[in-house]
């Protein structure tokens, strides 16, 4: 049977976050440059959005270069933005065609000003759409969200437009790049390995983790499909225990 028929509709969780991890693993494997690997993970992040839409996740977050990729070689960093531009205006139609909305997370004042500029126009042609919201995690980094977040709420304190015994858990949310997601319910990482990497620490306080071997070039939509089963094959208690959860029959 398709893996896609064995996955139950009624318990797709709401929003799947991916570290796309293992292109330059891949591109050593075949004795090419890392940034062979780069190129060809473009295939893997189409596959992730049509799976991602065939089976009714609405928030898919993918992580494309965190705040410490600044770090690498100065040609990989490049090619990686170029790539970026270049792969978003291809799909541009796509997003378009299949009711995507795209938007970013991250600190754009490091990003080029050119892969500003397109990215903003493919946000601007998909913002009324509504069946999947596709999030970019693009020069972006979980403790530097956080760091933002404080300074954002405590500059509303000074300002007197908000008082410190109204910050809670909602008040920090809201102050999050994530502000308009809600938490995340699978994480998935490739290339084996099993670190979280500084992505979205705040927003997987309960997310389940799924981690596999296969090397992102090579991730498909069955492999996907596998994530969304075993997700599916665990109970989520949330702290309460396995009796309360199959009373209440929640997911
Ligand atoms: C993931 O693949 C892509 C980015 C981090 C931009 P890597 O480039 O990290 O590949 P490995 O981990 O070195 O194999
Ligand atoms: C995490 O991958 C960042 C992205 C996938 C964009 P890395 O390859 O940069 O992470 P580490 O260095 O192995 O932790
Ligand atoms: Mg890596």
């Amino acid at each position: 049977m398709d893996l896609i028929a064995q996955i139950d509709k009624t318990k797709v969780p709401h929003h799947v976050a991916v570290i796309m991890d293992g292109n330059g693993r891949w591109a050593k494997q075949q004795g090419k440059p890392r940034v062979y690997g780069h190129k060809n993970g473009v295939k893997a992040v189409r596959e992730t959005i049509n799976a991602a839409g065939n089976v009714g996740v609405k928030a898919l977050t993918l992580y494309a270069f965190s705040t410490e990729n600044w770090n690498r070689p100065k040609a990989e960093v490049k090619t990686l933005m170029t790539l970026l531009l270049s792969s978003l205006k291809n799909e541009a139609k796509e997003l378009i065609k299949n009711d995507i909305k795209l938007q970013i997370i991250g600190n754009q004042e490091n990003l080029p000003k050119s892969v500003l500029k397109g990215l903003k126009k493919v946000i601007e042609d998909t913002k009324n759409n509504k069946s999947l919201t596709l999030t970019i995690a693009l020069s972006y980094g979980s403790r530097e969200e956080i760091v933002n977040a404080f300074k954002n709420i405590s500059k509303k304190v000074v300002n007197k437009e908000l008082r410190v015994e109204e910050i809670d858990e909602n008040i920090i949310n809201n102050h999050l790049y994530t502000f308009t997601l809600p938490d995340v319910d699978l994480m998935i990482r490739t290339s084996g390995e099993k670190r979280i990497s500084n992505f979205l620490l705040w927003q997987i306080a309960y997310a389940e983790l799924h981690f596999t071997n296969v090397l992102w070039p090579d991730f498909s939509k069955n492999d996907f499909y596998n994530a969304i089963l075993e997700y599916q094959n665990r109970e989520r208690r949330f702290g309460k225990t396995s009796e309360q959860i199959e009373t209440t029959n929640e997911i």
